[in-house]
């Protein structure tokens, strides 16, 4: 068995996860963590025990052994430079979305890794759940017929509002609804989205950070078919970091509705209140068995690199998600919908 050794920048809430998912996967030989926060190093390296530790990610990047680099750092500024050091030193690299800042520097990594022969790849998680896996083989087994109109409704604590929107001024569609941009665009390929209209609604954190607290997406496909998603975060305080989100897809010949509200589990206590378990995006360990999608995403790249196998997520299907998303912005700025291709003219709906 061909193991391979991988580094971790950035082992805080998620990149604690991907560690600790890496400690015990067969194909991992060794594991190397990179983080700036002394605390939070000590607490993961208890749990992992990995072969290196530094709080400088370029030393890690150094050394020629590792063969791949999960980037899991905040704020979501480092990821551009994180992976253009990480693939320039030869590394396979995973990064957490968003890619980047800016088209312009997602695309020179993208390049960089086609250039270098690397595998690339974003954390979209969401594909890695059962009930998001589902719907996409109802589409694309043609169980509903064609599709006609899908729609994601998705809201979180406003925990997790407060530490997205202290770090970063990226709006909902760019943090939150990328998701479920990226869900349903996997799930319509190869339709392309051809038009974005956004609106943005902001009275809670507009007031101390000039923040959305959510926005509504609408995206019309290259065949007709509607997109509609909404992603927010200011739903009060249930659970750390608690997350609700609702699936309608309508077809020509049916319907399918996904509650994945994570209402199905509730514990009460005299301390806490209720709180719902097992109900954060990227999910938790449970004794022997983790409940999310963000373990089984981790695998799949290990595997992928140390099989040489395909990455679930391309880098042109990330690259499509932030164009949406960057359209979704423009538009919810404007007020008007955003044609795509936005350097495109021709078409029966293109306008710009
Ligand atoms: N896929 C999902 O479901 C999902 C869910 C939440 C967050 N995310 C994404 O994951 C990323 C991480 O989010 P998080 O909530 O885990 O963040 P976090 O703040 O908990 O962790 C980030 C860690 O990076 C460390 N760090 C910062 N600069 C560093 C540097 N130069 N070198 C080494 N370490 C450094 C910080 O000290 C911190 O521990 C974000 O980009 C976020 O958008 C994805």
């Amino acid at each position: 068995m061909k193991q391979i050794n991988v580094g971790i920048i950035g082992p805080g809430w998620c990149g604690g996860i991907r560690a600790n998912a890496c400690a015990i996967h067969p194909l991992v030989d060794e594991l190397h963590l990179a983080e700036i926060d002394a605390e939070r190093l000590a607490v993961v390296k208890g749990e992992t025990n990995p072969t290196t530790t530094t709080d400088d990610y370029h030393q890690m990047l150094a050394n020629d052994d590792i063969n791949a680099i999960f980037i899991s750092a905040t704020p979501e500024s480092t990821h551009y430079p994180m992976i253009k050091h990480s693939l320039e030193a030869g590394k396979h690299v995973f990064v957490e979305k968003p890619i980047s800042s800016t088209m312009e520097e997602a695309d020179e990594v993208i390049t960089l890794a086609e250039k270098k022969g690397l595998k690339f790849t974003v954390g979209y998680s969401q594909r890695f759940k059962p009930k998001f896996a589902f719907v996409h083989k109802a589409l694309k087994d043609g169980t509903i017929g064609e599709p006609v109109t899908c729609l994601v409704s998705r809201n979180v604590t406003r925990e997790l509002g407060d530490k997205i929107t202290g770090r970063t001024k990226m709006s909902p569609a760019a943090m939150e609804a990328t998701h479920d941009l990226d869900f349903l665009l996997w799930c319509l390929r190869p339709r392309k989205p051809v038009r974005v209209y956004s609106q943005q609604s902001g009275k809670l954190y507009m007031k101390n950070s000039d923040t959305p607290d959510h926005q509504w997406i609408m995206v019309t496909m290259d065949d007709g078919t509607t997109i509609t998603v909404g992603a927010g975060w200011i739903l009060p305080l249930g659970y750390k970091n608690y997350s609700q989100c609702w699936i309608e897809v309508v077809g020509t010949d049916g319907a399918l509705t996904i509650d994945d509200t994570h209402k199905e589990v509730q514990i009460n206590t005299v301390k806490d209140g209720i709180q719902y378990p097992m109900s954060t995006m990227p999910g938790e360990p449970v004794g022997h068995v983790f409940a999310g999608p963000m373990k089984a995403e981790t695998d799949h790249f290990i595997e992928a690199v140390a099989l040489d196998r395909p990455v679930m997520v391309l880098p042109s299907e990330a690259r499509e998600v932030m164009d949406v998303y960057t359209a979704a912005d423009l538009s919810a700025e404007r007020g008007e919908p955003v044609m795509l291709p936005r350097n495109d003219t021709s078409g029966p709906l293109a306008a710009e």
